[in-house]
């Protein structure tokens, strides 16, 4: 990660096939497009690579995220239970359509806490959203069965964990729906652009013409095509899917590569007392695009994560001190700063915010650094890396 380092006629090659024939959208104009279908054929990689009867390609993981929401029937007052370490998106997309992002703590899996889950639903609870973090993922067993007993959508936003497996399924197949972002710093990147993956039609159906301003795209004429309900445009355009093409045909190449180099790290570090690895449930395989590990408290950690910085070891991040990733950080969230009036709705759901403390949540993300592993690196800059942070820790610790 990211798959933008490993650019290469590929790409190039598919993006000029758009621009040969002009056709930057990936709906109609069927005439000039000599067979170019961009949009549509990465929807069937990756529903091939994803073992995932549907795909449905959108603008950006964040409306991702909407649009699988929304294709759930989840809107305005829905609870929706989300951890309190993830992007900012994932509330952004929540909040988006009126529902209410509920935060719980995680455990020591950086992801969602199941007895955190079980402690949080309430009767206007709709959906639990787990997000795999740094290529890693929630106990997706316990998760489910909770959803399941609860009657609540499950929801998995895999953006960060593309390539990953769990009990051999691909991340982001297992729950009810799966989200994707195809952003510029993911392993596979489109510049912009995000998937939602679904087993069930009905969703797959819904996403499909939410995306596209409920446009039920029957025929080939978008003019006389019908609305069964409203959508917005959450479409990707034919450059972006081009891009994603042959990024997606790369996803092997690029996930080797990356676990070759977490392999190479995690084996100079696994010998020292003081560090410990994240908890990857069992059955989980990791897609090894970042190495997530703790250290003994808040303080070493940051002495840490500050050596490596001024010492060149770049992509690492101690994500307490972060205001992108975890709740500490987010005051826009905690006051509600909107340029437009929140409902009273969200509002009131968002009151917990005043109060709760996440001690559970602080107490991992303090001792944690996750280090994003590039695909750029050669072996031999893998290993002096490794050992300039294991030098690093021992020195600190
Ligand atoms: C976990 C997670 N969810 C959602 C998103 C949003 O994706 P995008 O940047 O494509 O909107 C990101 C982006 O970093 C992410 O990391």
């Amino acid at each position: 990660m990211p798959g933008f380092e490993l650019f290469s006629d590929l790409e190039r090659k598919e993006v000029n096939d758009v621009l040969d024939n002009g056709v930057l959208m990936r709906y109609g104009f069927d005439g000039m497009r000599n067979g170019h279908w961009k949009a549509q054929e990465l929807e069937k990689l990756l529903s091939e690579t994803l073992q995932t009867k549907h795909v449905q390609l959108v603008s950006s993981g964040t409306a991702a995220v909407s649009v699988a929401l929304a294709s759930a029937g989840i809107g305005a007052g829905d609870e929706v239970i989300m951890p309190t370490f993830t992007f900012v998106a994932s509330f952004e997309a929540v909040m988006m359509l009126g529902a209410v992002p509920v935060l719980v703590d995680i455990d020591d899996t950086l992801t969602l806490d199941p007895n955190a889950v079980i402690k949080a639903i309430t009767p206007k609870t709709k959906a639990v959203m787990v997000v795999q973090m740094c290529g890693s993922m929630g106990d997706m067993d316990k998760l489910g069965e909770i959803c399941s007993d609860n009657k609540l959508i499950f929801i998995e936003d895999a953006c960060q964990a593309i390539g990953g497996f769990y009990n051999n399924k691909p991340l982001g197949s297992i729950a009810d729906l799966g989200c994707f972002s195809f952003d510029f710093v993911k392993t596979i990147t489109c510049g912009e652009g995000g998937a939602v993956i679904t087993n069930k039609k009905e969703y797959y159906l819904n996403a499909d013409h939410f995306s596209d301003h409920g446009h039920d795209h029957i025929g080939n004429d978008r003019g006389a095509e019908s609305h069964p309900f409203l959508g917005y445009n959450f479409r990707i355009s034919e450059l972006n899917a081009a891009v994603g093409i042959a990024q997606a045909r790369r996803l092997p190449e690029f996930v080797a590569i990356q676990k070759r180099n977490y392999t190479i790290i995690k084996d100079a570090l696994s010998h020292l007392p003081n560090v410990e690895f994240r908890r990857v449930p069992k059955g989980g395989e990791e897609s090894y695009a970042f190495l997530s590990f703790y250290l003994p408290d808040l303080e070493t950690a940051r002495n840490v994560s500050n050596a490596f910085k001024t010492n060149g070891v770049d992509a690492c991040f101690h994500y307490y001190d972060n205001n992108w990733h975890y709740i500490r950080k987010w005051e826009h969230l905690k006051e509600q700063k909107s340029l437009f009036p929140i409902s009273e709705e969200v509002k009131d759901g968002l009151k917990y915010l005043d109060t709760k403390i996440f001690e559970q949540s602080d107490a991992y993300i303090a001792r944690n650094i996750s280090c994003l592993i590039k695909l750029s690196w050669s072996e031999e800059e893998v290993k002096a890396r490794a050992q300039k942070m294991a030098d690093i820790i021992v020195d600190i610790v």
